[in-house]
């Protein structure tokens, strides 16, 4: 039977017990690249491709707004976040966050990370055994916080970096995580909005232009200030996707044990390599599955559609793997990035299209800094990587090695 015209029966349930091989499974048997299905009680399109992300970016097919599930907002996100605005109001809310493309910022947040590694390191090597994952959350934490303008006193770096962790990787799982999420959230926007409320009564000074002096002082509209709880909200969503750059850290040094040849390109201090090592490491690990958006007009993609009310989804995981836009997607290859940087709408681990217009992510070049500046301090560091279970489990989301990535006897370089 034709894959599109199948009985449709909700999807939900395997998708949290598949992860990221749920879409990707189904779109095996499209040579059209789109899948109907049935999402959270709802009939859902999930597509893939340069062209299917902007037809998924489209404000006229797609709106956010309803879109996201609560548990989701209460634990990744929170309610009244960016990521749920749609047209005039998402416009007015990403002007908070796109200032931070700018490549001094990048430069600057880069510079405190980097400065917060260095000091790390020196205290790794006189431990027996260090998890890069939990340690590289402390490190971003700090980092993160010093480059936002939070006061040294406002800020416990290893709570806090727990807790930023939890709210990522608890989103998408019912239980002990999910609950441990929902703590972590309540738990940092409270602290969060007690701080804003401190910037504005002038209790706590905020450094001109700082990220913390923006959110505390935006408005959507000149009538409109954010309430401290949703400035709050805002804050975090810059430094909890900041923290999450570990995920990645954790996959870089993945990639370095597995393919220990690349190490070397990275510590002769090969920029354009450590550029592609980012994107590669972006491209082939799995971070977010997918990503999806209320469809709010009937839609028809290659002959496939979904009604207004229903869900459109965009394979986000699949994309990066997809045998025609890479050839060899199940191969980690940083050099494919060397001739040719990735097109816009084809690399899409931090979303699709334009970031100025869309909900494309703000933080992908300050992502890519990061990887860039700490893949190379991590291609530079000693250690010996112990017996462990590095497997990555696809059917956790968000997945990452299981050890986290322990290494023992670090030497400074
Ligand atoms: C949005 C991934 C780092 C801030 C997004 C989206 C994805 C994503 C998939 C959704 C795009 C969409 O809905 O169309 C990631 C990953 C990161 C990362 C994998 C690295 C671990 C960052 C950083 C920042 C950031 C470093 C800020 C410093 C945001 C914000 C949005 C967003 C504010 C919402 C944008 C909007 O709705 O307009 N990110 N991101 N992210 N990201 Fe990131």
């Amino acid at each position: 039977m034709d894959a599109h015209r199948r009985p449709l029966t909700d999807r939900t349930l395997p998708l949290l017990t598949e992860g990221y091989a749920w879409l990707p499974d189904r779109m095996r048997d499209s040579a059209d690249r789109v899948v109907r299905t049935r999402l959270l009680g709802r009939p859902a399109l999930a597509v893939r491709g340069p062209d299917a992300v902007r037809f998924f970016y489209d404000e006229a097919h797609v709106h956010r707004h309803g879109a996201v599930p609560a548990p989701v907002l209460d634990t990744l996100f929170g309610q009244g976040a960016v990521h749920t605005l749609d047209g005039d109001a998402h416009r007015a809310r990403k002007e908070l966050f796109l200032p931070l493309l700018d490549p001094d910022r990048v430069a600057g947040l880069t510079e405190h990370v980097t400065a917060a590694w260095d000091e790390a390191v020196h205290d790794w090597s006189g431990r027996d055994r260090v998890v890069l994952f939990d340690e590289a959350g402390v490190v971003l934490t700090r980092g993160v916080c010093r480059w936002a303008g939070l006061p040294g006193e406002a800020v416990d770096a290893e709570p806090l970096a727990r807790d930023l962790i939890a709210m990522v990787d608890g989103f998408a799982s019912p239980g002990p995580r999910h609950l441990r999420a929902r703590r972590a959230r309540s738990r940092q926007e409270a602290r969060t909005a007690r701080l804003i409320e401190d910037v504005r009564s002038g209790a706590v000074t905020a450094p001109d232009g700082s990220v913390l002096e923006r959110v505390a002082r935006h408005r959507d509209a000149p009538d409109r200030p954010l309430d401290a709880r949703t400035a709050a909200v805002e804050l975090l969503n810059v430094l909890r996707p900041t923290v999450a750059v570990s995920w990645f850290v954790a996959f870089s040094a993945h990639a370095l044990h597995r393919w220990p040849a690349h190490r070397e390109r990275l510590r002769a201090g090969d920029d354009a390599f450590a550029t592609a090592f980012a994107h590669e490491v972006r491209r082939f690990y799995p971070f977010a599955p997918f990503l999806g958006g209320r469809v709010v007009t009937d839609l028809t993609w290659r002959g496939a559609s979904v009604p207004a009310g229903g869900i459109l989804l965009l394979d986000v995981y699949g994309q990066n793997h997809d045998e025609d836009l890479w050839g060899d997607p199940y191969t980690f290859r940083p050099e494919r990035f060397l001739d040719r940087p990735p097109g816009r709408d084809e690399l899409i681990p931090q979303g699709g299209a334009d970031p100025a217009t869309g909900h494309r992510c703000p933080g992908e070049r300050i992502t890519v800094g990061l990887l860039e500046a700490l893949a190379v301090r991590l291609a530079r560091l000693e250690y010996t990587v112990p017996v462990q279970d590095l497997r990555i489990p696809l059917r956790r989301i968000p997945t990452r090695p299981r050890s986290g990535f322990a290494v023992t006897g670090v030497r400074a370089p």
